[in-house]
């Protein structure tokens, strides 16, 4: 069986990320939408809240789990008998990092490889952190999210804000 993991932060999942889940779940028989902790970035939601969201989009693919892990990718990959990453590339400028993180990887796991699907270009501008941004100033969000959980991200942006707003 051919197991892809499909990792990255997903705070939150975006359509560019479910154009990728889509794209990888027809190609291999099993994959595995992996929550993982990326220690240059401060999270909007809690990881079992973004394993939710993400579950609830991709509930149509019968060939998609979800999950979430502390620990190395590479560590992960091996328990998980994974023998393939899958990397959404936006642009030039996501390369440099993802070739970098994809060698490191197959050092830590000299069988796993990586594969990079590249964005649909209706989503190449977008990511987590945009759709952060324009929810803060309650932008529409449709062109963005998957509707299903663009209520949840509205929700918890304003939350925030009145918590940052009551420590002043
Ligand atoms: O969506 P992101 O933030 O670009 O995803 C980055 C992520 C989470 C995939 C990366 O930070 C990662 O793999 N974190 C797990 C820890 C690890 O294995 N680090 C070494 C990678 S070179």
């Amino acid at each position: 069986m051919r197991i892809a993991i499909y990792p990255g932060s997903f705070d939150p999942v975006t359509l560019g990320h479910l154009n990728i889940i889509k794209r990888a779940s027809a190609i291999f028989d099993k994959v595995i939408v992996c929550v993982l902790v990326n220690s240059g970035k401060k999270g909007l939601f809690e990881p079992e809240e973004r394993v939710e969201l993400i579950r609830r989009v991709a509930s149509g693919l019968a060939n998609v789990e979800v999950d979430y892990s502390t620990e190395l990718l590479a560590s992960y990959a091996k328990k998980k008998k994974a023998k393939v990453l899958v990397k959404g590339l936006r642009a030039m400028s996501d390369y440099e990092q993802e070739v970098q993180m994809a060698i490191i990887n197959s050092k830590l796991y000299p069988n796993l490889d990586t594969v990079f699907l590249p964005s649909s270009p209706k989503y190449t501008y977008l990511s987590s952190s945009v759709v952060k941004e324009m929810a803060r100033y309650g932008v529409d969000l449709t062109d963005f999210l998957p509707r299903e959980i663009i209520k949840d991200v509205k929700l918890k942006t304003e939350t925030e804000e009145k918590q940052e707003g009551a420590a002043e």
